[in-house]
């Protein structure tokens, strides 16, 4: 029998998001994403932290939640096997790591490779890590702001989709940076994703290539000046 396709089964790319902490991002996704016509589809929110305020904005949009406690695995590589295990069994087509504060395994990486994003606070591939605002300030820089990327094997590497830039002015304060650069991650990691929903956005052997064009070495940039 031919698939039949209902119109009340909207076809469309499953994303499962990963967090640690309040989901800022998710909510963005949450808001941009409400549309039923919309290409991408949050299927569920899985938070290593039980107290994530992320969990909450999920359950708020009657998304599917759940919870893995890293901790109460012996090592990185049990806890990514079961992190993938739990994933897949939502099937997505896309995870999103939304502030999901683990380093992960090569195995969960690789398990991913192609259809794993990230989102960083900096003009990767400057400051990698943690307390991005107050290392740009530190460093005197002009320039700032945030990276949408897919996973590889190197911490906060993988090959860049999309950049919105903002301009460091002199009264900044790494809570002023933070609250600005927010603002703009909340606009590229929907746009990304809905790219990639698409099927406009795609990792391929050179780097990451939107409407079959490959993009250069910061992705796509936005400059939000
Ligand atoms: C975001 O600023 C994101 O860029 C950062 O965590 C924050 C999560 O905020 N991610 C990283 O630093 C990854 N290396 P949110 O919980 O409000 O979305």
């Amino acid at each position: 029998m031919p698939d039949v396709v209902k119109p009340d089964m909207p076809q469309g790319c499953d994303v499962v998001v990963l967090l640690s902490g309040t989901g800022g991002n998710l909510q963005a996704m949450i808001d941009s994403f409400k549309d039923n016509s919309s290409p991408a589809r949050i299927r569920a929110v899985i938070s290593n932290r039980a107290d994530a305020y992320g969990l909450e904005r999920a359950r708020n949009a009657g998304i599917e939640t759940r919870v893995l406690d890293h901790t109460a695995y012996e090592g990185r590589e049990a806890f990514d096997t079961a992190l993938i295990e739990l994933i897949d069994t939502f099937a997505p087509k896309l995870v999103v790591l939304a502030g999901f504060m683990r380093i992960l395994t090569p195995g969960f990486v690789r398990h991913y490779h192609g259809r794993l994003l990230n989102i960083h606070p900096s003009l990767l591939p400057l400051y990698k890590g943690l307390h991005t605002h107050q290392r740009v300030l530190e460093a005197g820089d002009t320039l700032h702001g945030c990276s949408v990327h897919f996973v590889t094997e190197e911490l906060d590497g993988g090959p860049l989709v999309v950049q919105a830039v903002i301009s460091v002015e002199l009264h900044d304060t790494p809570a002023t940076l933070a609250q600005r650069v927010h603002t703009q991650e909340h606009l590229i990691y929907p746009l990304a994703i809905r790219w990639f929903a698409e099927g406009r956005l795609a990792l391929i052997e050179q780097g990451a290539s939107l409407n079959g064009q490959l993009l250069g070495p910061s992705g796509h940039v936005i400059q939000a000046t």
